[in-house]
């Protein structure tokens, strides 16, 4: 049984998220997408917000299971018995940090396997932080994210003010 990982942010969670997803739900027996928070950034969703927003976009997926997680990964992986994590790589820039958390990882968790997927090319350019930035100013975000959840950023950033597009 080959149960995997997919961690990360997804705040928001982008096409260049559940593209890597679909496909690693092919590669793996069971995969989580576990929603974390990287301490270093600011939060736009609550961590039950994220995972409601992707569970919603996952129904038809019947291997995948969406869960959050406020500790360490590796911490994860022992109590839920998974072994490998996956992450997608865009670009070069990624690399050299994706490295060094497998390594990180891998050390502090002797079983634990880290799989990188390429992410797909028409959204190699792709971030949260760039859908979160559009967004802020009011701008057309359809192109990044699944059109079901755009209403959900458009109300938070509703709630929080828009910027001003002609500054
Ligand atoms: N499509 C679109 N965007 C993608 C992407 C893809 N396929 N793959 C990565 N990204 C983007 C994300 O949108 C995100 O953009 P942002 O920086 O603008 O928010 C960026 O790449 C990286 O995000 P993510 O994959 O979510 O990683 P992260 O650096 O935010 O968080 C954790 C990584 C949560 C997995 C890591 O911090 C962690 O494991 N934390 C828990 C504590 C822990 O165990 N720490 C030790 C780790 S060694």
């Amino acid at each position: 049984m080959k149960k995997a990982i997919y961690p990360g942010s997804f705040d928001p969670v982008t096409l260049g998220h559940l593209d890597i997803i679909k496909r690693a739900a092919t590669i793996f027996d069971e995969l989580t997408v576990l929603v974390m928070d990287n301490s270093q950034k600011c939060k736009l969703f609550s961590a039950d917000e994220r995972v409601n927003m992707i569970s919603g976009l996952l129904c038809d997926v019947s291997n995948v299971q969406v869960s959050s997680w406020a500790g360490l990964l590796v911490d994860y992986a022992k109590e839920s018995g998974a072994n490998i994590i996956v992450r997608g790589l865009r670009t070069t820039t990624d690399f050299e940090y994706e490295l060094q958390m497998a390594h990180t990882n891998h050390l502090e968790y002797d079983p634990i396997e880290t799989v990188f997927l390429t992410t797909a090319l028409s959204y190699s350019y792709l971030s949260s932080s760039v859908v979160r930035e559009f967004a802020s100013y009011g701008g057309d975000i359809s192109s990044f994210v699944p059109e079901s959840i755009i209403p959900m950023i458009k109300e938070r950033y509703k709630e929080i003010g828009l910027k001003d597009r002609k500054g």
